[in-house]
This record gives C-alpha cells, structure tokens and sequence, in this order.
C-alpha cells in the first residue's frame, strides 16, 4: 500500500546550481573590501541565509563594519546576485530534477520547497518550477535559519503531512541536521563525507534510481 508522504526539496544547490553565482557576487563583495574569497570557503555559505553569510565573510576578512556599511553590502550583494539569477532558464535545473518531480506528479505525491533563500519564488519562476510546488517555503516566511527545523517544520504543515512522513532533499549540512531534527527523512546530495549525518546520500540528483523512490514511497 502507498504511503501518505510528501518530499520537501531544497533549492540552491539541489533543484539549480545558484551556488555559483551566489559565490561570484560574495567574491566580488570581498574584493572591494580588500580581501580574496575562495571557492573553498565558499562552501562554508551553503544553506547559510544571507545576513550569516555576509558575517562570516566580514570574518573571513578580518573586517568590522558599522551595522548601516553592512546592510548597504546586503542590498549591493543581492543586486548583483539578481543580475545572475535574472539570466537564469530551464536549461539550469540539475540534471535529474525534472524526472524526479515527474516521478512524484505521477504518483499523487506532493511536494514543497523548503529554502533559505529570499530569492527562491523567483528563481522556481526564471526556471519554469514555480507552479509544480503545492507550497513554498523560502527566506521570507522564517524567523529561524537552518540548523532549526522550523523551515521543514512549515513545509510539512502546508502539505498537510505529518513531519515523520516527510523526504527531506539536502545539500547543506545544515540543512541535513534540520530535517534530521524535524524528525523527518533526510536525503544528502553531495559529498557523502560531507553530509554523514544525512539518513541517505547520493552524489547527485540524477544518481536517485527509480528503485529507491518506489521503496520510499510504498
Ligand atoms: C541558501 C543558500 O539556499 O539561501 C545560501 O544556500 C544563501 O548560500 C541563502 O545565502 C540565502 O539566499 P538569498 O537568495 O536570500 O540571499
Ligand atoms: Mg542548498
């Protein structure tokens, strides 16, 4: 018998590769402040809103701003973040997402976004996955960030599912460790050393086998 499931997908860096760009703008932030920023310590952004984000690279640098300096960095960062996303297409949605979802659609299985992001109803847009979502969940609609559940937490209430019978797709450790407190499944895409807290990790989305969806799912 079919289960009563929802999945709940990250967005950056599991639907779309936004990590890039979001990267491109940070580096460029960091150079006019007089520092280099890597894409090693790039990795420590992942699943970070945007506010952490800039702290951690104020940090990086050894730079201390005035609070009104750092928010002027936010609005500037996110401009030239936008200036990416605004080129953004379908032909930029990971490869092996679009099978997935057609997979859930097929099976009367709904699924949610569940991102950091402020910026995640319109990227869904720029690709053409906004109105494959029953719900979303983004930057806007939380007080609190990943590691804390209340992302994932939303999700499940929007999709009407109990949190223990929810799929969590993740490429963020902090992301993994929500979902593993949200006490709902958790799938790692990425670095399975990375992400060996994640209940089950796959390299990629496209590396998910039809096998291990239908064992989820019944
Ligand atoms: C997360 C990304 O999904 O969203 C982070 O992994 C990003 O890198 C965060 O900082 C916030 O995104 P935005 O679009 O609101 O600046
Ligand atoms: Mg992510």
């Amino acid at each position: 018998m079919k289960k009563e499931i929802g999945f709940i997908f990250d967005l950056d860096g599991v639907i779309v590769d936004t990590a890039k760009y979001h990267y491109l703008a940070w580096r460029n932030l960091a150079n006019s402040l007089g520092f280099d920023f890597t894409e090693e310590q790039n990795e420590q952004l992942k699943g970070v809103s945007r506010v952490k984000s800039l702290e951690i690279l104020l940090n990086i640098g050894k730079v201390t701003l005035s609070e009104e300096k750092k928010q002027f960095l936010l609005l500037e960062k996110n401009k030239e973040y936008l200036e990416y996303v605004n080129t953004m297409t379908s032909d930029e949605i990971l490869p092996g997402v679009n099978q997935l979802l057609t997979f859930l659609e097929t099976n009367n299985i709904k699924f949610a976004l569940g991102s950091a992001s402020k910026n995640a109803p319109l990227i869904l847009e720029k690709v053409g996955l906004y109105q494959r979502f029953t719900a979303i969940v983004d930057g806007n609609d939380v007080s609190k960030a990943k590691p804390n559940p209340e992302v994932f937490l939303i999700g499940a209430k929007k999709l009407n599912m109990n949190p223990e019978n929810c799929i969590v797709f993740e490429d963020a450790i902090a992301g993994i460790q929500a979902a593993n407190t949200a006490k709902m499944i958790s799938i790692g895409i990425g670095d399975a050393d990375v992400l060996s807290e994640a209940n089950y990790v796959f390299k990629n989305m496209e590396a998910i086998t039809t096998d291990f969806l239908k064992n989820l799912i019944n």
